[in-house]
């Protein structure tokens, strides 16, 4: 798990602030973007990469993609798409309430660039943009976790989070015996 310490889901009224246009190294016109409805189709054949270790179906897409279209929902997200359209990766995070901070954290849920869109920088766009939230938000810090041998997402993450040394568990609840 790693974190870093930056300021603070943006109400829909500040989203257009979010907006940005970004040129990369191989001067790709990218937008950073809440999603849109004619967002759908690519955003679902990305998550559907995204999510290859997971039992994923086309039902569970319309229940994630509603939450991120739904402003009262927690879980926030954020597109980076070309001038076509097309959508290249996303970025999934929500507020959380920290106890040992006593104020609310982000937490980023879900991390992608397409295969042929990595090393352009848009992940870094897809990071500042939740960045940027969080300072309006006042969050303090944003968490996530990532596999150990993700090697590729944490060199990446290395150049601007530190990694904590906390485990991460979780408990099945239908699994769970209290003896
Ligand atoms: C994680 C992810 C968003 C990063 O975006 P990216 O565009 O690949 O990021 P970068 O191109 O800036 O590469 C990050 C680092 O990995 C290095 N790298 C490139 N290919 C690599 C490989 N095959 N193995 C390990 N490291 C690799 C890069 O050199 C770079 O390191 P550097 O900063 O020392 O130069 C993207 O790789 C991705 O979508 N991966 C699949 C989904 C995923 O793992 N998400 C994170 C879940 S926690």
């Amino acid at each position: 798990m790693v974190e870093f310490t930056q300021k603070a889901r943006v109400e829909r009224a500040s989203l257009k602030e979010t907006k940005m246009t970004v040129k990369s190294a191989s001067t790709l016109q990218v937008l950073i973007d809440r999603p849109s409805p004619d967002d759908e189709p690519g955003w679902c054949s990305a998550y559907r990469a995204f999510a290859i270790d997971y039992p994923w179906d086309d039902k569970k897409a319309k229940i994630l993609w509603s939450w991120l279209n739904d402003p009262k929902h927690p879980m926030d997200g954020l597109v980076a798409k070309l001038e076509s359209g097309q959508i290249v990766g996303f970025v999934h995070f929500k507020e959380t309430p920290r106890g040992v901070h006593a104020c609310n954290q982000g937490y980023i849920e879900d991390l992608y660039v397409m295969p042929d869109y990595r090393g352009s920088g848009i992940a870094h766009k897809l990071i500042s943009a939740v960045v940027e939230i969080a300072k309006r938000k006042g969050w303090k810090v944003i968490r996530w976790i990532t596999k150990e041998n993700n090697y590729r997402a944490r060199s990446f993450y290395d150049r601007f989070a530190r990694q904590t040394n906390r485990l991460t568990y979780e408990l099945f609840v239908e699994e769970y015996r209290s003896s």
